[in-house]
C-alpha cells in the first residue's frame, strides 16, 4: 500500500491491449510455412512468475550485470545525462533496478517526477510502492500503455527527460527494428533529452546458450509456457511434453533464437480456431529472438536512430551494456 497516494498518479491510456491477440497470433504464426509465436505471449501471470526466476537464475548473468552497472555507475550516468532530469521508463516492471538512478538524481535535484510507462497497472503500482516509501522528494506519475502512446502523452517539461530502456528487452528487437522504434520514439522527444538503454553483448556460445537454456529446466518452462496459453485458453490438444526447449546461439547474427520442438509427428488440433496443425519430428517453432551486440554495433544502432551515441557503461566481467543516446 503507498504510503503517500497523493504522490503517485496514473494515466490509463487503454492502449495496453493492442499487442495481437494469442488467437490471431497462432493462427497467423502456426498455419505459415515456418512455424513461429511472438515472444509477448510468454508474459501472462505464470509467464511473468517463471521471467523472474529466469532472472535470478546463476547462467542468466544479464539482469545481475545490469543492476550492477546501474548500481556502480548511477552518478556517472546522472552526470553525464545533464540535470535537472524528469525520469521515464519504458517497461518498468517493479521498478527495482531504477532506484539507484532515482537517488543520484536528487543527490542533484530537489525534486524529481518519474513516469513510469507499463503495460501492466499492477507492475506499475508495485514499483510505485517500492519506491515512494523514504523519498519525499520524488512525485510517480504513471503512464499505463504501449510504449509509443506512452511516450507521446508525456506532456511537456521543462526538464531534461531521460527515458530508461533497460534488461536488453532491445535485444528482442530485430537490428532494423530497435533503430526504427528509437526513430520513431526520438520525435516525442526534445533535443538534449536521451536514452539509457541496457543491452546485452555478443560472447562466447557456451554462456549465450546456458544462459538461456539452464540447468534447472525455468526457460524450458517459460518456453513452454506458450504450449500451456495454447491448452488452458485456445482448449487446443497439445501434450507440453511432446515438444522439447531449444536455444542456439547464431554466432553470425550475433542472436539466441528459441525454439519449441517436435519429439514425434503429432498433429496439434485447435477445434476453437478450427485448425489442425501438423507437426513432424524434429519440427521447430520459433518463439524468440534474442540479439547481442557488440560495440560498433551499438555505434552503428545510434547511426541508424539518428541519436548520437555519448556514452557506454559496461559491468565488471564486460558481459553487459549501458548507452546513452542523445537526441540531437
Ligand atoms: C525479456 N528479455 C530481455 C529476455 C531476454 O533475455 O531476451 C527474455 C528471455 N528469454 C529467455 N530468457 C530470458
Amino acid at each position: 500500500m503507498r504510503s503517500r497516494p497523493h504522490d503517485y498518479e496514473l494515466l490509463d491510456l487503454g492502449t495496453a491491449g493492442h499487442a495481437e491477440s494469442l488467437s490471431d497470433a497462432v493462427v497467423r504464426g502456426l498455419t505459415s510455412e515456418r512455424k513461429s509465436l511472438p515472444c509477448h505471449l510468454f508474459y501472462d501471470e505464470r509467464g511473468s512468475r517463471l521471467f523472474e526466476r529466469i532472472t535470478q537464475l546463476d547462467e542468466y548473468y544479464p539482469t545481475r550485470a545490469d543492476e550492477e552497472i546501474l548500481r556502480d555507475r548511477a552518478r556517472e550516468i546522472v552526470a553525464a545525462t545533464g540535470p535537472p532530469i524528469e525520469l521515464v521508463e519504458l517497461g518498468s516492471g517493479s521498478s527495482t533496478k531504477t532506484a539507484p538512478l532515482v537517488d543520484a538524481i536528487l543527490e542533484l535535484q530537489e525534486t524529481l517526477d518519474y513516469r513510469p510507462i507499463d503495460v501492466s497497472r499492477a507492475a506499475l503500482e508495485w514499483g510505485a510502492d517500492s519506491l515512494l516509501p523514504d523519498r519525499p522528494e520524488l512525485r510517480v506519475r504513471a503512464v499505463c500503455g504501449d510504449y509509443e502512446d506512452g511516450l507521446a502523452r508525456l506532456g511537456p517539461t521543462t526538464r531534461r527527460r531521460l527515458v530508461l530502456w533497460l534488461g536488453s528487452s532491445i535485444g528482442n528487437l530485430t537490428r532494423p527494428d530497435a533503430a526504427a522504434f528509437l526513430r520513431r520514439a526520438r520525435r516525442s522527444l526534445a533535443p538534449g533529452d536521451a536514452f539509457l538503454i541496457g543491452i546485452d553483448l555478443r560472447k562466447d556460445r557456451a554462456v549465450l546458450e546456458a544462459a538461456y537454456d539452464d540447468a534447472e529446466g525455468v526457460t524450458a518452462e517459460f518456453n513452454k509456457n506458450l504450449l500451456h496459453r495454447l491448452r488452458d485458453e485456445l482448449g487446443a490438444h497439445v501434450d507440453p511434453d511432446a515438444f522439447v526447449h531449444r536455444a542456439v546461439y547464431d554466432v553470425e547474427d550475433g542472436t539466441v533464437r528459441m525454439f519449441l520442438e517436435s519429439l514425434r509427428d503429432q498433429i496439434v488440433r485447435i477445434e476453437s480456431l478450427g485448425l489442425e496443425v501438423p507437426f513432424t519430428a524434429g519440427e521447430r517453432v520459433h518463439t524468440e529472438d534474442s540479439t547481442k551486440y557488440s560495440l560498433d554495433e551499438i555505434a552503428r544502432l545510434a547511426e541508424d536512430s539518428g541519436t548520437t551515441l555519448e556514452r557506454t557503461w559496461l559491468d565488471g566481467e564486460a558481459r553487459f551494456s549501458e548507452s546513452l543516446f542523445r537526441r540531437g
